[in-house]
């Protein structure tokens, strides 16, 4: 992580601030166990669900599933950034912090990261300024008000060539650190200009707050109309859903989502009172992007514009939703309209019934496609079991087999037939391009993806897209076992002697027994507010507090740590035997009968080290 503040001073704010105290402030606590409770501030509850856990120095509530220590309670509870709640804990605790000016030398610090703080900051002072009156008026005639301009720090980027550059110089902020955030571009002949000029400003906030990047708007027929960011080490287009970080705790508390495509669609529905509505701008949705609703969302409902094009964009966004187990929903607005436009004109109880009246997935496919001929049905029909394909959890796709038979006036059996055809094939192509694909990445490590149209494209035809499970004996043994390694004791000791970060699966699971593994080994318990930082996904930050308030004993930790590990040797031998059994239906399909018998001999001794393990137990 990037700051300007040493990380030895970020712990000693920390362990100056007791989080119970701190929260006291707040909400009103009251001592139950090794806990504190009280009514969770982040969410409407009757019964109090957020814990406070003074020992840890975390705070998790189970009705919402926010959790964190002292320094994410502030941020979130107050809306602000990681500094400005440090600076906070630093006053309360009497510790002077480095103050601003001493930005300007950016030692310790990431310069592009100080570069965006900075353009936002001088954006935001221009569209209040003298210069701003026509970007005001703008914001007038796009009916944007005070409220949605300041939640997304909305700016204007002054028209002329250097604005930037001289802001930036007269804060002692080199050029090559606005070279590197995207922010100004390299002449041909030699020199530099600002990137945005005469534009309206859209931050693009990470979910610490932080701008990574900004996309900006022209006022007139400018070409182009919208004006991204370069992609940076900061900011990757197809990992990046714009209004995330405003929008992220209104989706977790519904478990439902409003995608849309624009800035403008996104800003109009949130100041119509939708504050679940997150966007792809400017690039088709992709995989990744996918991902990080599911991890927030059960439920999409696409909003895209009315037209063609919008159409087309919503049936690939809810295949790429679908396969990663969402359910979906889109949402039909009329020729020429978008979700911006149509909420200006119609309002938002309009909204609110388009949203009610959405379509699931095949019923919107079959209205958008002639299915009059057998020729058109049979083109649907396979164009929907391409989808099915791509979900892994069986009975959704079970479901959805049957909603296609019954749309398109076709024999169940006859639509499973084909699915089953496509999914063994898919399976076949999935693992080599899998294994493919993660040696390329090895190579490639830290050069940047390409456009996010692309990788949705080669991620749908790529291999199983779906969601890690979260359920299941294979996560609960790797959870157990991480909730071990932070319990300290037998548990851990028994953890860091049988078992290696590889052997962690989850990617979430993963990162955080690196991070403890890191750390040097000691006998008590983890610092388990040590381990959060506030740029992190949220969700890893959960689920270490859910696993530290959650706590089951320290006692029996080396047995339980023996059942964990035979679960989770257990799922790799038959991870292996999976991938044995494919290779022998390739080298059968092509008649490789030497290698067909040599995997058939490994599938044996496979099969016996499963029967061994589970005799063991
Ligand atoms: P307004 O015309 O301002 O209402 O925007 P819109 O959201 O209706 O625009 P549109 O539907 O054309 O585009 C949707 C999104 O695609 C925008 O919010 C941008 O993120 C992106 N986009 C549109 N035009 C461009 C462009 O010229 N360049 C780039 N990079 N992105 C664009
Ligand atoms: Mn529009």
């Amino acid at each position: 992580m990037a700051n300007r503040i040493p990380d030895e001073l970020i712990d000693q704010i920390r362990e100056a601030n007791d989080i119970v105290d701190v929260i006291s402030e707040h909400v009103q606590l009251k001592r139950a166990g090794g806990n504190f409770k009280g009514r969770c501030p982040f969410h409407q509850e009757k019964t109090p669900s957020f814990n406070v856990n003074p020992a840890r120095q975390i705070y998790h509530c189970f009705g919402c599933g926010v959790g964190g220590n002292v320094i994410t309670f502030l941020m979130e509870y107050e809306k602000i950034g990681f500094i400005d709640a440090l600076r906070e804990l630093a006053h309360k605790a009497g510790i002077t912090l480095p103050d601003r000016g001493s930005d300007r030398t950016g030692a310790e610090d990431d310069p592009a990261v100080v570069a965006n703080q900075m353009a936002l900051a001088f954006y935001r002072s221009c569209l209040e300024g003298e210069g701003g009156g026509d970007a005001r008026k703008y914001v007038g005639e796009r009916a944007l008000g005070q409220d949605v301009v300041s939640t997304f720090a909305i700016g204007y980027a002054p028209a002329g060539w250097d604005n930037l550059l001289g802001a930036a110089r007269r804060k002692g902020i080199a050029t090559s650190a606005l070279v590197s955030a995207g922010l100004v571009v390299e002449r041909d002949g030699g020199g530099f200009y600002d990137r945005f000029r005469d534009r309206l400003i859209f931050p693009l906030l990470s979910s610490g707050n932080r701008p990574v990047g900004f996309g900006g708007r022209s006022f007139g027929d400018q070409e182009p109309k919208y004006l991204n960011s370069p992609e940076t080490r900061l900011y990757r287009k197809g990992y990046y859903l714009y209004g995330l970080s405003q929008a992220r705790q209104a989706i977790r508390l519904s478990r439902e989502a409003i995608l849309v495509e624009g800035y403008m669609d996104l800003l109009s529905l949130y100041q119509a009172g939708f504050h679940n509505v997150v966007a792809s701008a400017g690039t088709a949705l992709t995989n990744e992007q996918g991902r990080i609703i599911a991890k927030y969302a059960d439920k999409v409902f696409i909003a895209y514009d009315g037209d063609k094009a919008g159409t087309l964009a919503a049936t690939r966004a809810a295949e790429t939703l679908i396969q990663l187990g969402l359910k979906v929903r889109v949402a039909a607005f009329p020729d020429g309209a978008d979700p911006d436009s149509y909420v200006r004109e119609a309002g938002p109880d309009a909204l609110r019934e388009a949203l009610a009246s959405s379509q699931d997935f095949i019923d919107f496919y079959v209205s958008l496609n002639p299915t009059d001929d057998p020729d058109d049905r049979e083109g649907a029909a396979r164009s929907l079991i391409e989808t099915v394909v791509g979900i892994e959890d069986s009975l959704k796709a079970e479901l959805m087999l049957e909603k296609i038979a019954a749309a398109l006036s076709l024999r169940p059996a006859a639509v499973a037939r084909v699915y089953e055809r496509r999914r063994a094939e898919r399976q076949l192509r999935g693992r080599a391009a899998h294994k493919a694909r993660a040696g390329e990445e090895r190579q490639a490590n830290g050069r940047t993806k390409g456009d996010g149209r692309q990788a949705a494209h080669s991620g749908r035809q790529g291999e199983g897209a779906g969601v890690e499970s979260t359920t299941g004996a294979h996560y609960r043994a790797q959870k157990g076992l991480l909730g071990l390694l932070l319990a300290g004791g037998e548990g851990a000791e028994c953890v860091r002697s049988h078992l290696e970060v590889d052997d962690f699966t989850n990617s979430d699971i993963r990162i955080l027994v690196e991070r403890v593994l890191a750390g040097s080994a000691s006998e008590g318990p983890v610092d388990i507010a040590a381990l959060i930082d506030p740029e992190d996904d949220s969700e890893l930050a959960v689920l270490l507090t859910e696993l530290a308030v959650s706590e089951s004993s320290q006692k029996d930790g080396g047995r339980l740590c023996d059942d964990y590990i035979g679960v989770i040797r257990k799922a790799q031998i038959e991870g292996r035997i999976q991938d044995v059994d494919k290779e022998i239906r390739a080298a059968e399909l092509t008649g490789d009968e030497r290698r067909a018998t040599e995997a058939m001999v490994r599938r044996q001794e496979l099969a016996q080290q499963l029967s061994a393990l589970s005799s063991d137990r």
